[in-house]
């Protein structure tokens, strides 16, 4: 299974992610969380992806194109894989199909979640990510059990540095003049489908499996 998750910020990627690594077993490939983990590593890679994470920018492609490339070509991702969060504009989008052309590797579906864009703030600024096993809660639509406290691993919750109001915001901006043109590309591709993210966790997921069927 081949799967890409498109949406907005906010739009529940990651959770639905969650959701199908644990149905299907596929890899789950996350720029921004490769990103993330290099920022905390302190890389090379993390310091530069740093700077433009922080303005809610894209990273350039440059520095993420490879980096994806390099990650499915891996042994694990042979029989499939989920990118969540590539591509993320047009430049991104040819280049994995030149790349999955090459390979004789064909997408299975992309699976775009649709949410109204005045959910997306409330969604992200309320959201709230377990430090040690990455576990994603909100405080209002899917709080942790304990106040701050992991379900899974009894760590502390925390939020990330680029889920305020001010720099979500822009990531909406650059999501709908850089990555929502993907969901005419795919379209085109026949590979879309469209899943309405505005309802509860479990019936997104509910169509998702619907979908992936
Ligand atoms: P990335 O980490 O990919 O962030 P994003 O795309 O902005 O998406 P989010 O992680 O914010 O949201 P999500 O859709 O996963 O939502 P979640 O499930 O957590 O990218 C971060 C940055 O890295 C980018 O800004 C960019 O700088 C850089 N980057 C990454 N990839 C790149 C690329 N390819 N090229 C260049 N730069 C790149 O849900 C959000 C909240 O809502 C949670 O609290 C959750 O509990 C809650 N929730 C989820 N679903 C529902 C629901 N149905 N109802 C109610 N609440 C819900």
């Amino acid at each position: 299974m081949k799967i890409i998750l498109l949406g907005p910020p906010g739009a529940g990627k990651g959770t639905q992610a969650a959701n199908i690594v644990d149905t299907y077993g596929v890899p789950h490939i996350s720029t921004g969380d490769i990103f993330r983990k290099n920022i905390k590593e302190g890389t090379e890679l993390g310091k530069k992806a740093q700077e433009y994470i922080n303005q809610g920018k894209l990273v350039p492609d440059e520095l993420t194109c490879g980096l994806v490339a390099s990650r499915i070509s891996e042994d694990d991702c042979k029989d499939g894989f989920m990118l969540d969060g590539f591509p993320r504009n047009i430049f991104q989008a040819e280049y994995l199909n030149k790349y999955l052309t090459e390979n004789n590797v064909a997408l299975d579906k992309v699976i775009n979640i649709e949410v109204d864009s005045e959910l997306l703030i409330e969604r992200a600024c309320g959201r709230r990510i377990c430090k040690n096993c990455g576990a994603t809660y909100h405080i209002k639509f899917n709080p942790s059990k304990k106040d701050g406290i992991c379900d899974v691993c009894q760590s502390a919750l925390t939020q990330r540095p680029d889920d305020n109001e001010e720099t979500v915001s822009q990531r909406i901006q650059v999501y709908l003049s850089e990555t929502k043109p993907l969901v005419d590309y795919y379209t085109e591709k026949n590979v879309i489908a469209n899943i309405n993210g505005n309802q509860d966790i479990n019936k997104v997921f509910e169509d998702i499996k619907a979908a992936l069927a």
